[in-house]
């Protein structure tokens, strides 16, 4: 019975929390991307912003997103659905990284379920590595971040594990 278990994705990044200065130029890009368009979130309702970046995996293009928000509630966009959603209406429907950036004291913003399921889809048989940070909102947009702030290095498999999917 062990193999129909085999058949179920396995993460492929263990997780950790590295400072953001020692991460790869491509992923600082990226992070800081996902803090410039959380900028941009409407959320007057929650008053929660979030922002989210994926790069593609062919030519390595960035799509961002920020959450959208509705009086009526449940039509409200997640930023990562946002940008995932950009990506793939222009053509692009594999992923070699995420960034994803809020803000709350003491806390790593995850994403959640529905986010989960969503970028999921587009991970075929491959984990995509996803990297959560803080967002402070007293930073610049060209230096979102300091060497020191600690990132979550984490990825898709772990966040949703033993997920379903029909391929
Ligand atoms: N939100 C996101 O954009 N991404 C998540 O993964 C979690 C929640 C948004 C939805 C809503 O606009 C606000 O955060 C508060 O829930």
């Amino acid at each position: 019975m062990a193999h129909l278990l085999k058949g179920l994705a396995q993460p492929e990044i263990t997780e950790s929390v590295v400072p953001y200065g020692k991460l790869d130029a491509t992923v600082q890009e990226l992070l800081s991307a996902a803090y410039v368009v959380r900028q941009r979130a409407y959320a007057p309702y929650s008053n929660f912003k979030v922002g989210s970046a994926f790069r593609t995996k062919i030519s390595n293009q960035i799509f961002t997103g920020c959450n959208v928000e509705n009086a009526a509630f449940t039509p409200t966009a997640c930023a990562e659905r946002t940008a995932l959603t950009k990506a793939i209406s222009e053509g692009y429907q594999q992923f070699s990284t995420g960034a994803v950036v809020a803000y709350k004291p003491e806390v790593f913003i995850s994403p959640c379920g529905v986010c989960r399921q969503f970028i999921r889809e587009f991970a075929g048989n491959t984990d995509i590595p996803i990297y959560i940070a803080q967002a402070l909102d007293e930073r610049s947009p060209e230096e979102p971040f300091n060497s020191d702030d600690p990132v979550l290095c984490t990825s898709i498999f772990n966040l949703l594990p033993k997920s379903f999917h029909t391929y």
